[in-house]
């Protein structure tokens, strides 16, 4: 398969001298979720990027940053991280054979990521403080020192990311009527926006969708209109009290025709399990908040009947192994007899 930077070329910022630093990351599958879609009258599909080379949509970006961090010199690259810009980071680092630093909160990051950011030999910095402090401590590091800051203040992460909206109109033949997504740092909706805006200015899409983010009720800045001091969600993916692109966001949402709104744990992990248990998809926690918001929406009325509604699945459910195990059945244990199994079995 075609790098994703060689299939979007033409609307990459790349040079003749830009090296590409590729998993195979991007053409991820649009899945059709027709038991939500009957029961909300819409018809809704899921952009899986969990089916990333790292399991999240960062894999679009990290592969423009870490590139264009290659073709300008940098040895070295670092990021502050709820989990999953610090496994992408480690990764695509690892295969330039860069040397990469990641600044992640204490004790908040889901385990797979940061099993991730450590098989891939970074140097992993666990602050004792939010990802606002991280992100803080990181734009005065890279102030001092020459090393490549690849969170999504960096605009080729940006750049990255938009290449989401333009796989969603290839697939659909032009952009859906609306689309639903997580908000954390606001990095991503806000490349959606450019995305889409992009593709029908190139005449490869007619129109553009509503967009509608969602953050975790209790840490919802953009809803709430100022920063939270400490946010607190399971969907530690979003757990963000100060989100650097949240004005051009908030500007995104309202030129689109969308908003932003809140969703709280428990519609979060419901979303997570119905997906998972209705439609086969193992998501993360965060990526469950654009489900559980249209759901939402569509309860509201802001979703006409036989509209076309993308869900975007930020990450995989892998990567959060002990929220799956926690909100599950429990195991059972049994003797090891026939008759005990087949009890349990067809109980
Ligand atoms: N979903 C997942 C799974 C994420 O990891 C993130 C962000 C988001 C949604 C929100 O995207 O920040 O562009 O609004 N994760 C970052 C990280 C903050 O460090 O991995 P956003």
């Amino acid at each position: 398969m075609k790098a994703l930077i060689d299939r979007y070329r033409d609307f990459l910022p790349m040079t003749p001298s830009t090296p590409v630093v590729s998993l195979g990351e991007g053409g991820t599958p649009l899945v059709p979720l027709p038991r939500l879609s009957e029961r909300l009258g819409v018809r809704v599909l899921a952009k899986y990027e969990g089916m990333n080379p790292t399991g999240s949509f960062k894999d679009r970006g990290m592969t423009m940053a870490v590139s264009k961090a290659v073709e300008e010199g940098a040895t070295a690259v670092i990021c502050a991280s709820t989990g999953n810009t610090s496994a992408s980071a480690a990764a695509y680092a690892a295969r330039a054979g860069l040397t990469v630093a990641v600044v992640i909160p204490e004790g908040k990051i889901a385990a797979g990521k940061l099993a991730q950011a450590l098989v891939h030999g970074a140097r992993v910095l666990s602050l004792d403080g939010s990802f606002d402090d991280a992100l803080r401590v990181v734009r005065e590091l890279v102030e001092r020192h020459p090393i490549s800051l690849v969170n999504s203040l960096n605009e080729y992460r940006i750049d990255g990311q938009r290449t989401a909206a333009f796989e969603v109109c290839d697939d659909l033949g032009d952009a859906p009527d609306a689309l639903c997504i997580p908000v954390g740092n606001a990095g991503n909706i806000s490349a959606y926006w450019l995305g889409f805006q992009a593709y029908r200015e190139a005449e490869r899409a007619r129109r553009l969708p509503r967009l509608y983010g969602f953050q975790a009720a209790g840490a919802a800045p953009l809803v709430e209109g100022a920063p939270v001091a400490r946010p607190e969600t399971v969907a530690t993916a979003i757990r963000i009290g100060n989100p650097a692109r949240g004005e051009q966001a908030l500007a995104a949402m309202r030129d689109s025709g969308g908003a932003v709104a809140a969703v709280t744990d428990s519609q979060i992990l419901e979303a997570y399990a119905m997906l998972a248990r209705e439609e086969g998809i193992f998501c993360e926690p965060a990526s469950a908040a654009s489900v559980a918001g249209l759901i939402l929406r569509a309860r509201a009325g802001d979703i006409a009947p036989g509209e076309t509604v993308v869900c975007v699945l930020t990450g995989h459910g892998l990567k959060d192994p002990d929220t799956a195990i926690v909100n599950a059945e429990p195991v059972r244990r049994l003797p090891a007899t026939l008759d005990a199994v087949e009890e349990a079995v067809f109980a």
